[in-house]
């Protein structure tokens, strides 16, 4: 049945052919090569496979690609206070002031830092960091005491 379906297609293709040629001809239209392939031109355009490049999304690109650094999010939100000792916060690399904060457990500092603790405002005001974000931000503060 192949061969018939096949068959079939052919001659209404060139039947409609046939007709679009004959109406052409029979009126006054432009009878040039570009204006009748223009005319018998399929409705809209066929693309066969590979000729469509496919635009990938751009991800939003206010989006973090994973978790930032502790050192990224310490530079950008802990540094004005835990950098100078503004507000009497403890400054990053002082020791003695860090010893009896330490002694706490790390588990209270890192609830501190992420509910936040007197002066020190939670999170450190980076109100989009994760808690695992503000994890590794108190581990860059804290680090080498
Ligand atoms: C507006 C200033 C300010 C910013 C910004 C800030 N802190 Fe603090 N932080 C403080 C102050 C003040 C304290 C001391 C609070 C106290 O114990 O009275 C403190 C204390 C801490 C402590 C010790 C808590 C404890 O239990 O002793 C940790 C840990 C900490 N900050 C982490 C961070 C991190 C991480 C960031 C950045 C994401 C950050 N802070 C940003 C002011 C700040």
């Amino acid at each position: 049945m192949e061969f018939n379906v096949n068959l079939i297609k052919r001659i209404a293709l060139l039947a409609g052919l046939t007709m679009s040629v004959f109406s052409a001809s029979s009126s006054a239209q432009d009878l040039s090569e570009a204006a009748i392939a223009e005319r018998i031109a399929p409705v809209g355009n066929v693309y066969l496979d590979g000729e469509i490049t496919t635009v990938s999304q751009s991800s939003d690109s206010t989006e973090p690609a994973g978790p930032r650094s502790g050192e990224k999010i310490y530079n950008t939100y802990c540094v004005a206070c835990h950098g100078t000792g503004a507000a009497g916060a403890p400054v990053k690399g002082d020791a003695a002031a860090w010893q009896p904060r330490l002694a706490q457990g790390s588990e209270t500092l890192l609830k501190h830092a992420i509910q936040g603790v007197n002066a020190m405002p939670a999170k450190g005001t980076c109100s989009d960091c994760s808690d695992e974000e503000i994890a590794s931000a108190v581990a860059f503060l804290t680090k080498g005491l």
